[in-house]
């Protein structure tokens, strides 16, 4: 085995039997491991390569390259392993799955070769035991071990299940927790892949795909640099519109403005804040994208415009499938300027809610810019965001063949990254119109949070589906997905007052928070509950308008430093054993803890405090370690971990809008945080208009603030402190900011 490194790239050419591989380090804890001529990335654009320091040797059957304390020693076969300051932390071996014999084809039966992309042909196993981490919005618990996933996008309409190998995304990346140790695994390949979790073999990690090339990417760290990092690589959440913070509310379907307008009377008279109203499929017409059934939603333009001023943003939906109909604009243009998928050259049709349908090739930048430029003017009616679905893609005439050409790429390597550049092509046109975008898709790849928000899908009104969110939001979040969100209440079936109740607590944290439902199913609008249903409802959404401030701060900070917004406690407490599988409480940056009831019934439950916190509601102190804790006494399910300051709304806010009093929640002693105030949407923030706050409390010092970058008038007029036992002091908020 020959190691040739290339000094002025930094990259090491290994010549293995009879195939070139590459080594690039992109830090001393990152490395990209490739076979010659990958296939172009969708989640990177770019990859810095360190040059200095970098050494490559061959002995042999073996080569080492190195950079700083991390060596790679590897084999003929491509097996390797990754030392680190001498000792050798993880063992990789090349892992050829075995096709079942049901599998063969009769063709291959009979000796011939077929060119295969629905079944796996490589891989690589890694030597471990270890709890994972990561894969997106899998089923399951949180700690993956035990399970096999296979990564390809897919609208299951039943119930989701711990058995489903399978959901809407695609995110080819795991974590491998060893605490200082821990491995973060990216393979960059949009073909089918596989993932074994220790279940097969129980010392194993097996991971394989379907076609495409060998591009792996490896971090080495704690938890959160490792997903910063992988982060840093593919992209992270752009900051939202803050309205997108609020309480929103969605049904398939509101048929017509009017409807609407009861759904806004509704919450009014509940006095139930809301900021963002959905329109799903049947505000088109004939479920035509870009289309505007006028009759029931005359003169949009100055309705949005009207809600608008009452802070209420409207979101519709776009489907990846376009109707095949002459006449329609969007179809005829796709036609003429070739922009749809093919099936031996004529364009490939399937069905989906138009009927007779064709699929924009989305991977094309051509017709990324050809739809970019309807989702901009689209955009000019007033709308807040797009909702897009469907782009799995999903097909109601079974699935798309895998060689349906789709700009460029067989949907065999096209498939798992169709939403995720449906969504960019949508982000093109919000920037087209110098708007911050505001997008929500079904489908993602890795790298699909630098374009859109996302949510989980197709849930249902299930006590199951409840519980499953805690472990999906976090491992999404830990996918590098900042954004995210479920159908709050479940999507399909009826959600009871209890289950409604019991949710919305659970929701408190969630970076989108919205109620969506399916059509025939109850209506699910917080003020159809029962009384005391809508009274936690109100007061979970009033406190999360207290919220608001410390979620955009988590936001920010997850989006310049690749914090996680919303975490499993593992990773803020990584040296504790007791959280490694912590399924039923999840954290909101560092110090804000949420431990909802999940079951019928359940009154009081058992909460683990891997610190000592405090009540929200009550300020009583929560020691470390197991507590009983019961709904009378926290209706909110909320802690505040002690030695933490938090910035806040005033409480009663109602409003997405920048309050003029800085509210800080301080838990005493010693505490910091950043805090960040821009215009709350546009896009001056990206030119330098924001402030950016280090403040510090101190017992004997008292509070101090540094402003770290001032860019804009601040917001602020007034600081009000609140101390957790109920202290409060109001000042002047400092002059200089
Ligand atoms: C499937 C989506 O997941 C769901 O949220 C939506 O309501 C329906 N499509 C109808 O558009």
């Amino acid at each position: 085995m020959k190691a040739i490194l290339d000094t002025k790239t930094g990259i090491t050419c290994l010549q293995a039997n009879d195939k070139n591989y590459y080594v690039g380090f992109l830090s001393d804890a990152g490395v990209r491991i490739y076979e010659e001529n990958p296939l172009p990335s969708f989640a990177i654009d770019k990859v810095t390569y360190a040059i200095d320091g970098v050494s490559a040797s061959d002995n042999g059957g073996k080569a080492e390259v190195s950079y700083g304390n991390l060596t790679l020693i590897f084999s003929m076969d491509m097996g390797f392993s990754i030392v680190k300051g001498g000792e050798t932390v993880y063992v990789f071996e090349p892992f050829k799955p075995e096709a079942k014999e049901e599998d063969l084809s009769l063709k291959e039966k009979e000796g011939h070769k077929v060119e295969r992309h629905d079944s796996f042909i490589n891989g690589f196993s890694i030597d471990a035991n270890l709890p994972v981490y990561g894969l997106g919005d899998k089923t399951g618990t949180l700690d993956k071990r035990g399970y096999a996933y296979i990564n390809w996008c897919s609208d299951i309409p039943d119930p989701h299940e711990d058995s489903f190998p399978s959901l809407y995304k695609a995110i080819n990346f795991f974590t491998l927790f060893n605490k200082e140790k821990t491995l973060g695994v990216y393979l960059d390949n949009s073909s089918k892949t596989a993932f074994d979790f220790n279940k097969t073999d129980r010392n194993k990690v097996l991971v394989s795909y379907s076609a495409g090339s060998f591009d792996l990417y490896l971090f080495l760290g704690n938890l959160p640099d490792v997903i910063a990092e992988y982060t840093l690589l593919t992209g992270r959440t752009p900051l939202p519109p803050r309205w997108a913070l609020g309480n929103q509310q969605s049904r398939w379907s509101y048929p017509d403005k009017k409807t609407v307008e009861e759904v806004i009377e509704g919450y009014r008279k509940a006095d139930i804040p809301l900021s963002a109203i959905y329109l799903d499929i049947d505000y088109m017409v004939g479920y035509k994208d870009f289309s505007i059934d006028e009759q029931k939603f005359p003169n949009i333009d100055a309705w949005l415009a009207s809600l608008k001023e009452k802070d209420i943003h409207i979101v519709p939906i776009i489907d990846a499938g376009v109707k095949a109909e002459e006449g329609y604009d969007v179809y005829d243009e796709g036609i003429r300027d070739d922009h749809f998928s093919k099936l031996d050259g004529q364009v490939y049709h399937n069905e989906v809610w138009p009927g007779d349908s064709v699929f924009p090739s989305f991977l094309d930048e051509h017709t990324q810019n050809w739809w970019a430029d309807h989702v901009a003017k689209f955009l000019t009616h007033g709308f807040g965001g797009i909702w897009n679905d469907m782009n799995e893609p999903a097909s109601f005439k079974g699935p798309l063949p895998l060689d349906v050409e789709m700009g460029g790429y067989p949907h065999y390597l096209a498939h798992n990254v169709y939403g995720h550049s449906m969504a960019k092509a949508t982000y093109k046109g919000f920037l087209r119109v110098k708007r911050r975008p505001f997008i929500v898709t079904r489908a993602a790849y890795a790298g699909s949070a630098r374009y859109s928000t996302t949510w989980t899908g197709d849930n249902q009104s299930l006590w199951s589906h409840l519980r499953m969110t805690i472990p999906q939001f976090c491992n999404l979040s830990l996918s590098g997905m900042g954004f995210l969100g479920c159908d709050i209440g479940g999507f399909n079936f009826d959600c009871t007052d209890e289950l409604m109740r019991k949710w919305i607590v659970a929701s408190l944290f969630s970076p989108l928070m919205r109620n969506h439902s399916a059509c025939g199913c109850k209506r699910q609008e917080a003020y159809q509950f029962d009384e005391e249903t809508q009274k936690i409802y109100r007061a979970t959404v009033m406190l999360r308008y207290e919220l608001i401030p410390a979620l955009y701060d988590c936001l920010y900070l997850h989006n310049v430093l690749g914090r996680a917004t919303v975490r499993p406690l593992v990773y803020n407490f990584p040296e504790d054993p007791n959280v490694l599988n912590e399924n039923t409480e999840l954290m909101l940056g560092d110090s804000l803890l949420l431990a909802p009831m999940l079951s019928a019934g359940e009154e009081v439950r058992s909460v683990y405090f891997p610190d000592d916190f405090y009540s929200y509601a009550s300020g009583r102190l929560y020691k470390k370690g197991y507590q009983l804790v019961s709904l009378a006494d926290e209706p909110n399910c909320f802690f505040v971990r002690s030695h933490s300051l938090l910035a806040m709304n005033p409480r009663g806010t109602k409003t997405t809008e920048w309050s003029d009093t800085l509210r800080l929640l301080w838990t005493g002693e010693t505490a910091a945080t950043y805090h960040y105030e821009d215009d709350g949407d546009g896009l001056a923030f990206t030119e330098g208009r924001y402030n950016l706050y280090l403040i510090k409390a101190d017992m004997n010092e008292g509070l101090s603030f540094s402003t770290i970058h001032k860019g804009m008038k601040s917001h602020y007029k007034t600081l009000q402190l609140d101390l957790i036992n109920g202290k409060s002091i109001t000042q002047e908020f400092p002059k200089e900011n």
